[in-house]
Order: C-alpha cells, then sequence, then structure tokens
C-alpha cells in the first residue's frame, strides 16, 4: 500500500517471535506496507523474513521483507511495532516480566525511533499498559503517537465467546473491552453489541459473567494448553487491524492503549481507552458512561497500572 506521493509504507517489527514473524505474514499478505524485522538473535529475523518472501508469488502480494539485527535497517519507518521480550509462562505473572522486559522496550524503542523520528509506536510487549509508558518515557515523541495494543485483542476474545454462546458470526458482535491487560480488564457489556443490540438484552446476567471471566483469562487460557509461550494469531491480527487502521487512514473507534491526561479522572499513565485511532495516531479518547462498578473496576486498573508504572520507573 501506497501513499499519495506512491511511496510504499514502511512497517519495522522488533522482536522476530511468534507475535512479530505473524504480524509480519499478515502485514505482507495484506500488501499494506513493506515490513523490516529486528531481533537480537541473529539469522532469525533474516530467515523469516526470507521464508516469508519466498510465499510472496503464492500469496499474491509484491512487498519486501527484510531481517535484520542492526536498527539502522528500520530506517524511515512509518509505524514500529515492538515485541521483543519474553512471553508469560504458565504459573508466571504478567508482572514478573516487569524489569527484564522493561529494559528491552526501553532500548529497542531507543533503537528504532533514533532512525524513524516521525514514526509512531506500538508496544505489543507484556506488561503491556507499562511498557507502553516505558516506551514512551524513553523516546519523549507526543503520546498521541505512542500507543499499546491489547483492548483489541481483549475485545476479539469477548467477541468471539459472545458468538460461541449465541451461536452467530462473530462478525455481528462488537465487544469493548476496556483498563489495563490483564485479570483487571474491564469488559462492558452495554457496549458490547449484537447488530446494535446490547448484549445485556440478549443474555441473563450469569452468563455474560461467564464470558467475562472466560475473556479476562483469556491469555492465561491459551499458555495454559500452549505450555510454551502464548497466543500469537490473534493478537498479531489485533496489532494488523491497528497497522491497517494507521496507514490507511481508515479512522475507527478502537480500544487502544492511550496515554491519559484526565479523561476518567485519570492522568499521567497509559491504559485501554475507547479512541479514535487514525493517520496521526491516537486522535480521540471518547469519555463513556459507565456504571458504579464499572468506574471501580477501571480505577482499580489504573491503580495496578500506576503501581507498577512507578516499580519500573524507579528501576529503569
Ligand atoms: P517470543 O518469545 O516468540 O518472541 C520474542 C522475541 O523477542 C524473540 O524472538 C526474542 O529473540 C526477541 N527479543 C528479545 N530481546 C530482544 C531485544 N532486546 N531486541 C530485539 N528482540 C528481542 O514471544 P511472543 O509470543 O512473540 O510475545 C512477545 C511479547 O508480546 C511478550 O511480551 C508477550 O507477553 C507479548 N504479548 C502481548 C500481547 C498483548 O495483547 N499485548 C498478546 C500476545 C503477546
Ligand atoms: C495474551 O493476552 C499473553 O497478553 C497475552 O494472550
Amino acid at each position: 500500500m501506497t501513499d499519495s506521493l506512491h511511496r510504499t509504507y514502511k512497517v519495522s517489527i522488533v522482536g522476530a517471535g511468534n507475535v512479530g514473524s505473524t504480524l509480519a505474514q499478515r502485514v505482507a499478505e495484506k500488501n499494506l506496507a513493506d515490513v523490516v524485522l529486528f531481533d537480537i538473535v541473529t539469522g532469525r529475523p533474516q530467515g523469516i523474513a526470507l521464508d516469508l518472501m519466498e510465499a510472496a508469488g503464492m500469496e499474491g502480494h509484491s512487498r519486501q521483507l527484510a531481517g535484520t539485527n542492526d536498527y539502522v535497517d528500520t530506517a524511515d519507518s512509518d509505524l514500529i511495532v515492538i515485541t521483543a521480550g519474553l512471553p508469560r509462562k504458565p504459573g508466571m505473572t504478567r508482572d514478573d516480566l516487569l524489569k527484564t522486559n522493561a529494559q528491552i522496550v526501553r532500548d529497542a524503542a531507543l533503537g528504532a525511533i533514533a532512525h524513524s523520528p516521525n514514526a509512531l509506536i506500538i508496544v505489543v510487549t507484556n506488561p503491556l499498559d507499562v511498557m507502553t509508558y516505558v516506551a514512551w518515557q524513553a523516546t519523549q515523541i507526543p503520546t498521541h503517537q505512542v500507543m499499546g495494543m491489547a483492548g483489541i485483542l481483549d475485545s476479539a476474545r469477548f467477541q468471539t465467546f459472545i458468538a460461541l454462546e449465541l451461536g452467530i458470526s462473530p462478525q455481528a458482535v462488537n465487544a469493548m473491552v476496556l483498563g489495563s491487560h490483564g485479570d483487571l480488564m474491564v469488559p462492558l457489556p452495554a457496549y458490547s453489541t449484537v447488530s446494535g443490540i446490547p448484549i445485556t438484552e440478549l443474555m441473563d446476567p450469569p452468563t455474560i459473567d461467564r464470558l467475562i471471566e472466560r475473556t479476562c483469562n483469556g491469555g492465561a487460557e491459551i499458555v495454559g494448553l500452549l505450555q510454551t509461550g502464548g497466543a500469537y494469531y490473534a493478537p498479531a491480527s489485533s496489532v494488523c487491524l491497528m497497522v491497517e487502521t494507521i496507514l490507511l487512514n481508515q479512522p475507527r473507534i478502537l480500544p487502544v492503549t492511550a496515554y491519559l491526561q484526565g479523561e476518567y479522572g485519570l492522568s499521567d499513565l497509559f491504559l485501554g481507552m475507547p479512541t479514535r485511532l487514525g493517520r496521526a495516531g491516537i486522535e480521540k479518547i471518547y469519555e463513556l458512561t459507565l456504571t458504579h462498578s464499572e468506574k471501580e473496576a477501571l480505577s482499580l486498573s489504573a491503580q495496578k497500572v500506576r503501581e507498577n508504572i512507578e516499580r519500573v520507573m524507579a528501576f529503569l
């Protein structure tokens, strides 16, 4: 895909692991942009990029993919996606990953932005809300240009479970999950709809509670099944939706981890919010009317993220 000057877009993905390589495949096969895959492991990003290039003729795209261990090759990217880090293992909380991943994300953000100062950054590495703050603090780029992916994935899981429960296509379902990416996420049943009908009109409260519980446990459910590593197909699809929305400038209202400056009474942290995502990045944050318990859940979610931001900032 190109802009009005016929320049091909460039997406650099830091971390050529499961999420990064699957995202590279999605972006190229959707013809959205050329892709540079960066990793610290020598040969891994080069091998994956070559493998994906060799599928191009059959998959019908003409995008270039390159692998590298040098940030110079990521120069002039439109988008930088940070997936570098350690995945969660069974029994490990996302917060266990805090310190290691903070250093990795800081180095990744600094390494990449040095060669693409105008790029937008999408953070994927966990713990997501805190890592997005780390990337912003490290780079000091405008807050609307840094964001995290989590709410789209959490909402996609809620969407899937609603669709399975009702026996309908997931495409008929729109779900909305806010807050932090973790056990304290805040699914919003009244803003989760089927053909415009809130699910609160279609299911009884115990059924909705059961689907919410499964959604909140969505990442852990897959970690428990896989035993090694976490989910990556739906996460890659979630990031790819953001890439497509931004590069094609097709603004959408999506739950994205965004910097708060007073919205919902919260400031100076990144949290999953209903945003308008477009070519400029986070173009607006919407303040929805929430129930008392949803407000409390959002506040608890924010409190946990803030505690971890303080821990990580003291350490970095
Ligand atoms: P993975 O282990 O398959 O890939 C991570 C890659 O990062 C590896 O290839 C590793 O060599 C690389 N890496 C490590 N240190 C690096 C550095 N300093 N610079 C560049 N690359 C480096 O892990 P996977 O499954 O791809 O997950 C990546 C991250 O994304 C994890 O933190 C995981 O928890 C998170 N995640 C977040 C989701 C979300 O909704 N926000 C969803 C899925 C995963
Ligand atoms: C997930 O939710 C591990 O955060 C990742 O699947």
